[in-house]
């Protein structure tokens, strides 16, 4: 899948956002190294700290399935602005993803690359542990 038709997946994904309290749908496209794609969106909570954020919805269903390599991931809110994945889903996604990853995020005119180790670099791995 091309990276517009992940963008493409991502939006599709943000219309079925559950956000009563942010107002601020997002959805998350995720790209597996065998070019499956798994789709994520918030699902938020009256309990807000319970809130499941797009990427990891996406990335829990991948791995669900079986999948641990991934080589692209697009974003996008519903205010097109160009939302990158915060902190706790970057370090989510370093444990199954390579530095190099791919980031794809949507300004509604357009797209903004980022990669995985330049937003979250030097950060804890599995080889700390061992
Ligand atoms: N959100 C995501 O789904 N992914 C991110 O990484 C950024 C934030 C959601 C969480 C919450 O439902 C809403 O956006 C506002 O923060
Ligand atoms: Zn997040």
């Amino acid at each position: 899948m091309s990276v517009d038709a992940l963008l493409d997946a991502a939006r599709d994904a943000c219309e079925n956002a559950h956000v009563p309290y942010s107002d601020y749908p997002v959805g998350a496209a995720l790209r597996t190294a065998d070019g499956t794609v798994y789709v994520g969106c918030n699902v938020e909570n009256a309990n807000y700290s319970n809130s499941l954020h797009a990427e990891e919805v996406a990335l829990g269903d991948a791995v669900k399935n079986g999948h641990d390599a991934f080589d692209a991931l697009a974003v996008s809110s519903g205010a097109r602005d160009g939302v990158t994945p915060c902190g706790m889903c970057r370090q989510t996604l370093v444990e199954f993803c390579d530095d190099d990853l791919p980031i794809y995020c949507d300004t509604g005119d357009g797209v903004e690359r980022h990669e995985l180790g330049v937003l979250l670099p030097d950060t804890i791995t599995a080889a700390n542990l061992d």
